[in-house]
């Protein structure tokens, strides 16, 4: 297994490219199911997830082609997708398992083909995180939902029906695979108490390119008016907010000045609200965002649905806070296990303390390089950016779980100075 070797203690500065958002991809390469045309997708960024995607897809019977894109220093894939026929209606539990966003072919299939037999996800490191809103949701549609040796069977034999959907708590998860079932669905459909993430509203932009009618998307009750197919369309994917929100901590927390190219700052409200407050210069460029500090303070944080502090930053927030001069205290909202960063941020040094579903971390200066474990894709980023704030080596073990979200990771943060290297193992 690979590992990456980071010698701390070297301020970031430079430009970071930021690449397009694995959130909005996943649910997008999804779409291309509701149509027998070309759906093109631009600035895909090149990440093991997509890949998985691109494998569960293509056993459905997508037809995808691929071809590189990118300059001004920037590799982007571009995937032309499209679903003449259904050649399997199974996501078998072995590619599931791997991935969450996998149940996000359940909409799709329902309502082009009205059947779909999806394996449930199973739990993952941060949480139990099941699919009930999702199936809640198709059955308000007028799907009909068995559960079936670890499999949903989920069949609209007559196609489905346009209806109210409530759901009892924001799911991103459970918005987006509604809004695909929805945009083929006969009549009104309307999702109430959607979530309001920018990947919901990318996904909602390139259904209504390919003709679909949806309004509301970014609010929480989102109206669709089902059509008779889709069309394709070309949709450039959103700009990553998470690797955004990433790369600026990691930059704040080395005391370095970093310039985030492509990134978009309205994707990010609540994040740059709290950097600001911890200390940290945030300013537009022509180009993206520029973020530079040189003194960083306590700020308390709570993780909550869009536009509120996002779930995916937790992590890596908390390790740059684990450098500030002062408390903080960290409340996660969202999911009931994403604290598996503390026990190893503590093992460079970190003073936090868990209460429940809060951490209360004290800053200090004198982080030092160890050897630590990732868990799961955010815990693992939350290491690195410690690791570059700590002095001394630190070596952080099973970085597979870094290449599912983060694109070429240890050479763009090696571009900015910082003494990173990746051991193949
Ligand atoms: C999406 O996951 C993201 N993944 C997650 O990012 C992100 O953390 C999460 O939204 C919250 O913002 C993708 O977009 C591919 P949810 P999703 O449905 O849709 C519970 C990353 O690091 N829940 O909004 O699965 C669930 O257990 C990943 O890139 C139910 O109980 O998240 C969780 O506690 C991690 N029943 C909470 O709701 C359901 O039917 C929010 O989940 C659905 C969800």
């Amino acid at each position: 297994m690979d590992k990456i070797v980071i010698k701390g203690g070297k301020r970031l500065e430079g430009s970071i490219p930021i690449a397009g958002a694995k959130n909005a991809a996943l649910p997008l390469m999804c779409a291309g199911i509701l149509t027998d045309e070309v759906l093109t997708l631009e600035n895909l960024p090149l990440l093991a997830d997509i890949d998985t995607m691109q494998n569960l897809l293509v056993q459905h019977g997508v037809e995808l082609t691929m071809r590189h894109a990118g300059g001004n220093g920037r590799r982007t894939r571009t995937f032309a997708l499209s679903t003449p026929d259904l050649a399997s209606s199974l996501a078998p539990y072995d590619l599931v398992r791997k991935m969450r966003a996998s149940v996000l072919v359940l909409g799709p299939l329902v309502a082009r083909f009205g059947v779909a037999r999806v394996s449930l996800p199973g739990g993952c490191a941060i949480g139990a995180r099941p699919i009930d809103l999702h199936l809640k949701g198709l059955e308000a549609l007028g799907a009909e939902i068995e559960l079936d040796k670890g499999y949903v069977q989920a069949s609209a034999p007559n196609g489905l029906r346009g209806g109210d959907v409530v759901f009892p708590f924001v799911s991103v998860g459970a918005t987006e695979n509604l809004l695909m079932a929805a945009v083929l669905a006969r009549g009104e459909t309307r999702l109430i108490n959607a979530a309001r993430e920018p990947e919901v509203v990318d996904l909602a932009n390139c259904l209504n390119a390919m003709g679909a009618h949806i309004e509301g998307a970014g609010t929480d009750v989102i109206t669709i008016k089902g059509v008779e197919g889709l069309h394709g369309a070309v949709h450039p994917v959103i700009a990553d907010r998470i690797e955004t929100g990433t790369y600026a901590m990691a930059a704040a927390a080395t005391r370095g000045s970093v310039e985030l190219q492509g990134a978009e700052l309205d994707a990010l409200p609540s994040v740059i609200d709290h950097l600001m407050r911890a200390g940290v210069e945030v300013e537009a460029t022509d180009g993206g965002v520029k973020v530079s500090a040189d003194r960083i303070v306590g700020v308390d944080v709570m993780t909550e649905p869009f536009p509120g502090f996002p779930t995916d930053l937790q992590a890596q927030m908390m390790a740059l806070l684990a450098t500030a001069e002062g408390a903080s205290m960290v409340t996660e909202t969202i999911f009931e296990n994403r604290f598996m960063h503390v026990p190893e941020l503590t093992r460079l040094g970190a003073n936090i303390n868990l209460h429940g579903r809060s951490a209360m971390v004290r800053g200090t200066q004198d982080l030092t390089g160890a050897a630590v474990m990732a868990t799961d894709l955010r815990a693992s980023v939350s290491l690195v950016v410690a690791a570059l704030a700590a002095q001394g080596q630190t070596e952080v073990n099973r970085v597979y779980h870094l290449d599912r979200g983060y694109e070429r990771l240890e050479e763009k943060l090696a571009a900015c100075g910082a003494d990173i290297e990746r051991i193949s193992g």
